[in-house]
């Protein structure tokens, strides 16, 4: 295959999780342009319905498919809807997040099980849900989950969302395992600062450390993300599997030399 082909998604079918806004909604886009059709999920239906506007004007199809991914009931007959829509889903991507700050001794029963269900919970029971098809089919198949840089690293107040993501890197791991004979690569992103809702609530101090400790000096964007999330659902990736992958500006390679001046 000629090798800018081999990017394409033409004749996919992806299902995204959190596509209503942010990294999952420039995760959508993405794919839609490099040719898949997208079923697209998150509780508000307006914030789809926008984003799906935007794929059918590109010409591909897209399916709304409003629901919370914390009801992991529900899973086998959204699955069902989006392939009696737009057909077998070809790419899964996990991307449905949220983060609650909260020291260990603040910490509650009910705030921990709302961050477990919604960032991990979910991504391993909708891969279950999917994959049941994917194997049977056996033609292959490529998930792609959002893990975060609290999957390698501690960072302050967010345990329950850094166990979450950890959890995401290390499930990414046995289940690239588990699926390699199956021909379906499984993959996670590990997004650094992103420009998105959920970082738009960080007060001025913190997004002056961001901007002081990201060897890049600057929040990355969803589109920043997009491209490799398109990678690791086309062919081009048929190779690698089980891996997370920073996209963090350098924040992980280490710290910014000299160091960057802060910003207004
Ligand atoms: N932004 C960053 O800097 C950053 C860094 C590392 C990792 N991440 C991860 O990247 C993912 C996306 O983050 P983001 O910054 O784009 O967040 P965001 O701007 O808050 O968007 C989150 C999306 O997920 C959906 N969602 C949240 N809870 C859901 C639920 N229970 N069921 C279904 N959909 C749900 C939201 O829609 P509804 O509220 O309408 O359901 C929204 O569409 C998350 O997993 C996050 O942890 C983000």
């Amino acid at each position: 295959m000629n090798i800018i082909e081999s990017f394409k998604l033409d004749g996919r079918v992806a299902l995204v999780t959190g596509a209503g806004k942010g990294i999952g909604e420039g995760i959508a886009l993405g794919l839609a342009e490099a040719g898949a059709d997208v079923a697209l999920v998150a509780r508000t239906r307006t914030d789809l319905e926008r984003v799906a506007e935007r794929i059918r004007e590109g010409g591909r199809r897209a399916l709304v498919v409003p629901g919370d991914v914390a009801d992991v009931a529900a899973f086998p007959s959204l699955v069902r809807q989006v392939e009696e829509g737009l057909g077998p889903i070809d790419v899964l991507v996990n991307c449905a997040g949220i983060q609650r700050r909260m020291t260990v001794l603040e910490a509650t029963v009910e705030g921990w099980e709302q961050v477990i269900n919604t960032n991990l919970r979910s991504v391993y029971f909708l891969c279950q849900a999917v994959g049941k098809g994917m194997v049977a089919r056996g033609r292959g198949g490529k998930v792609v989950n959002i893990a975060s840089m609290t999957s390698y690293r501690g960072f302050h107040t967010v345990s329950p969302y850094g166990i979450s993501k950890a959890g995401v890197a290390n499930f990414t791991k046995v289940l690239a395992l588990e699926w390699a004979p199956h021909n379906i690569q499984v993959n996670a992103i590990a997004p650094g600062w992103i420009a998105t809702p959920m970082t738009a609530q960080m007060g001025a101090d913190r997004i002056r450390w961001v901007n002081q400790h990201v060897p890049q000096g600057k929040f990355g964007t969803p589109r920043d993300v997009a491209g490799l999330a398109v990678f690791l659902a086309s062919p081009a990736a048929d190779y690698l599997t089980g891996q997370t992958i920073p996209v963090d500006g350098g924040f992980l390679a280490g710290n910014p030399w000299p160091p960057i001046p802060a910003q207004p």
